[in-house]
């Protein structure tokens, strides 16, 4: 059976009180629209058209790495005449369309699988997600017949007493035959409250021309919809524990659970431990026996096996095995940082490749950099890369010594197995096997103090 999705992403979303898009507010670091994208992909549907139109440019753009398709909804009049704009998307197709909203972003791959899975079996016409919740309050409700059979969904605002009872919700997801779809979206009309074409009336269509109409009802947690910062608040909750209770079944140590916030794409290798505060985002991969202490954030980054993190922040770069990073380290993007090395406080790696074994144990800025392998930084050194206008490369060779509060004044080259005198400005290149020194030479002043008048 040929499969598509739909994802219904062109409102503004009001009621988030918002200048972006709502679709675009991310739980556990990534945007709605693309948790719900990501799902689909899960459930192995390829072929995914997302429907936009408020801030059409900016949900193009987050999401077109995706690969989807768009079509577009100039005016906003409603989840029904969304996907009528998407009729050229449709067109000639036949076989499951899903259609979900773009800002119900915590659908589990098993629920969708399930919906779909009953919606072919029983050779439905359209099949939608409900779930039984305390307070429906602002959803739409499963009107059933007297069998428990679905007739149709009303909208919160346009139920009757009796309606408003009901505490089925409809979670805005759905299974149609594509053909049935087009032909009930020819025929909702907009007379209701908010005078809005509603989606949900293609149910109740579908069923008064006696096609077959199900439901499957699943927890309200795959179901959440975020029109809210309160919700989005909720949704970021159950997320994060989804994800750290995934993490813990593979084997990782969360000392504090309530207080690790580890992105939905990150993976980590197991018998990693990870301490209060940990924030772990996008797509970080930490490998096996890691430890990672304290109020360290890790961004788009690759820590290898056994690596030690404490109190630091590392962006898009890569950490090697057994290397200890902080406490107070700063590891900018597009730095690599070798197996065995050392990057003690307050050391800052800016695009630099740092060698194994190599030791930057504190107070030290490196940018624009190539160290090799089995050096040793003294305390203070700064690569100085910037005279201005241009950022220049330092290359430092192995085994090379150096100095206490040196300054490497870039382009400059230090060959291998070298030393700098502590204190020297490097201007020009030191040969392989040399001692560089390159500060002026002390002098004593005999009882100068007492001749000043100063001593005391
Ligand atoms: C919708 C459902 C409601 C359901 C709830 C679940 C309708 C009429 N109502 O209500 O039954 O209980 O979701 O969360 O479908 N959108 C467009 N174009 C539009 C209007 C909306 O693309 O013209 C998109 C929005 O960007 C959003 C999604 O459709 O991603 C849902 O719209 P929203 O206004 O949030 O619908 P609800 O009122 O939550
Ligand atoms: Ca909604």
């Amino acid at each position: 059976m040929y499969r598509c999705a739909l994802i219904l992403a062109a409102g503004q979303g009001t009621r988030i009180k918002s200048d972006i898009p709502k679709v675009l507010h991310k739980v556990c670091g990534k945007e709605m629209v693309n948790h719900v994208i990501d799902n689909m992909r899960k459930a192995s549907i390829e072929d995914v058209n997302v429907i936009i139109g408020k801030g059409a440019e900016l949900v193009k753009k987050e999401t077109e790495s995706r690969k989807v398709s768009y079509s577009l909804q100039e005016e906003q009049l409603g989840t029904g005449h969304a996907v009528k704009c998407a009729a050229e998307f449709l067109k000639g197709k036949k076989g499951t369309v899903l259609i979900f909203a773009g800002d119900a972003p915590l659908t589990k791959e098993t629920t969708i699988k399930e919906l779909i899975k009953y919606h072919e079996e029983n050779n439905n016409s359209a099949t939608l997600l409900s779930a039984l919740v305390e307070d429906p309050t602002g959803y739409g409700r499963i009107i059933r017949d007297e069998n428990g059979q679905v007739l149709k969904i009303v909208e919160h605002k346009d139920c009757n007493e009796e309606e408003l009872k009901v505490n089925e919700m409809n979670a805005a997801m759905y299974c149609f035959d594509i053909e049935d779809l087009v032909n009930a979206l020819e025929k909702i009309s907009n007379d209701n409250v908010q005078g809005e074409y509603y989606l949900t009336d293609a149910i109740g269509i579908v069923k008064e021309e006696g096609k077959k109409v199900g439901a499957v009802v699943t927890d309200y947690e795959d179901t959440i919809g975020v029109n809210s910062r309160a919700q989005l608040a909720e949704a970021e909750e159950i997320l994060r524990n989804r994800i750290n209770r995934i993490h813990l079944d593979n084997g990782v140590t969360l000392i504090d659970p309530r207080s690790t916030y580890i992105g939905a794409d990150v993976v980590i290798g197991k018998d990693t431990i990870l301490y209060p505060n940990t924030i772990l985002e996008g797509n970080t991969k930490i490998g096996q026996r890691c430890t990672i202490l304290q109020n360290t954030r890790i961004k788009d980054s690759i820590i290898e096996n056994g690596a030690t993190i404490e109190s630091s922040v590392i962006l898009e770069s890569k950490v090697g095995e057994n290397t200890n990073v902080g406490p107070f380290a700063y590891i900018r993007p597009e730095s690599s940082i070798g197996n065995n090395v050392k990057i003690g406080d307050f050391v800052e790696i800016k695009k630099a490749n740092i060698g194994n074994e190599t030791k930057v144990a504190h107070l030290t800025y490196i940018g624009d950099a190539e160290v090799g392998s089995g050096c040793n930084f003294g305390c203070g050194t700064v690569v100085v890369n910037y005279d201005g206008k241009k950022k220049h490369k330092t290359i430092i060779g192995d085994n090379s010594f150096i100095g206490c509060n040196t300054n490497l004044v870039s382009p400059v080259k230090v060959g291998d197995n070298t030393y700098i005198a502590a204190g020297s400005t490097i201007t020009n290149e030191v040969s392989e096997g040399d001692l560089a020194i390159a500060r002026a030479k002390q002098r004593n002043i005999k009882g100068w103090v007492e001749k000043k008048g100063l001593k005391k």
